[in-house]
């Protein structure tokens, strides 16, 4: 069986192939928008992603080695994200679900980072941390859905990093040569300065953070502001983390998401796995950032699983919770 995935939730258009079983991943296509200044516009992105579909589209499935025809269902991530550029993704996946006659399988964004996560390390059951641009939570599969153990109670991770850099006249581009900007930043830094740390429980604030650190630009040296924003922010993250998998009971940890390509981060959960004895996972660097590959990885289990939709069902949904998800399947 041959699935396609098409992502279009923020800045990346990307269309990936999997074929199973056993499943294995045939193509990873996309482009991802850089804007030429401050934030991104959702009208930008959306002009971004119509110009590059259907070369994506092509790229992906020339890589693979498969024609449209014999695709036997395409998946679609219909949320959460920004509305503009989710419609242009369910748009392409309709017209090809209506010409080509394929079924549409609705992919939830989230659920796509855990199930590459899932596949591509092999942990079972675990506890998943989903830090991305747009979302920052701890979650666990229990009774058929992913239940939140905890999550950002204001701004995400990625958002507050890259709000940061951009408003310290660093960016964009936000990632250059597979890193963030704040890393890059941090490199020549001589010391730490005292910023506020907030985790309630299982749960983190990340507003704080960020004013103090904008402020303390005005009496600080840069380097230094980006290390200490980035070792408060990582080390609330990783005890977060630490309570949920104590909560949960849980031996193994995945971590899932653009943000899980930062090494700094890498380093703290290894420390902690290794004091903890639990067993750490970390999603591969090709398909930690938003990716198509993870939306037909998701698909395959759905639509294994009997999910499909009529096109006319197919609205983008902006807000779509994780935890709003039937997870009929076993991965
Ligand atoms: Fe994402």
């Amino acid at each position: 069986m041959f699935i396609l995935g098409i992502e279009s939730t923020a800045h990346t258009f990307g269309v990936g192939v999997v074929e199973g079983p056993p499943l294995r991943v045939l193509s990873n296509a996309r482009h991802t928008y850089v804007p030429p200044s401050g934030g991104m516009k959702p009208s930008d992105v959306a002009k971004h992603h119509v110009e590059v579909a259907p070369g994506i589209v092509r790229e992906g499935l020339d890589r693979a080695g498969v024609s449209i025809g014999e695709i036997d269902a395409i998946a679609i991530a219909l949320g959460p994200g920004l509305g503009p550029a989710l419609r242009v993704g369910a748009t392409v996946a309709r017209a090809l679900a209506y010409r080509y006659g394929k079924p549409l399988v609705p992919v939830n964004h989230g659920i796509g980072h855990i199930e590459i996560g899932k596949f591509t390390t092999g942990a079972k059951d675990p506890l998943v941390v989903y830090i991305s641009g747009g979302n920052t939570m701890l979650v666990t599969l229990r009774d058929g859905r992913y239940r939140v153990f905890g999550e950002t109670l204001d701004m995400s991770l990625g958002n507050m990093m890259d709000v940061f850099v951009r408003e310290a006249g660093l960016s964009p581009p936000y990632i250059l040569k597979g890193k963030h900007m704040i890393d890059i930043c941090a490199e020549d830094h001589h010391r730490l300065i005292d910023l506020p740390y907030v985790v309630k429980g299982q749960d983190l604030s990340y507003s704080g953070l960020l004013t103090a650190s904008l402020n303390a630009l005005k009496k600080h040296k840069l380097s230094d502001v980006c290390a200490s924003l980035r070792e408060v922010a990582f080390d609330m993250l990783v005890e977060a983390t630490e309570r949920a998998i104590s909560l949960t009971g849980k031996s193994d940890f995945l971590v899932v998401g653009g943000v899980a390509a930062s090494g700094s981060l890498k380093e703290k959960y290894e420390r902690m796995a290794e004091s903890r004895g639990s067993k750490f996972h970390l999603v591969p660097q090709e398909f930690a950032g938003d990716n198509g590959a993870m939306i037909a990885m998701a698909g395959f289990h759905a639509y294994k699983s009997g999910v499909s939709i009529p096109i006319s069902e197919s609205r983008v949904r902006p807000l779509w919770r994780v935890d709003e998800v039937d997870i009929l399947w076993k991965s």
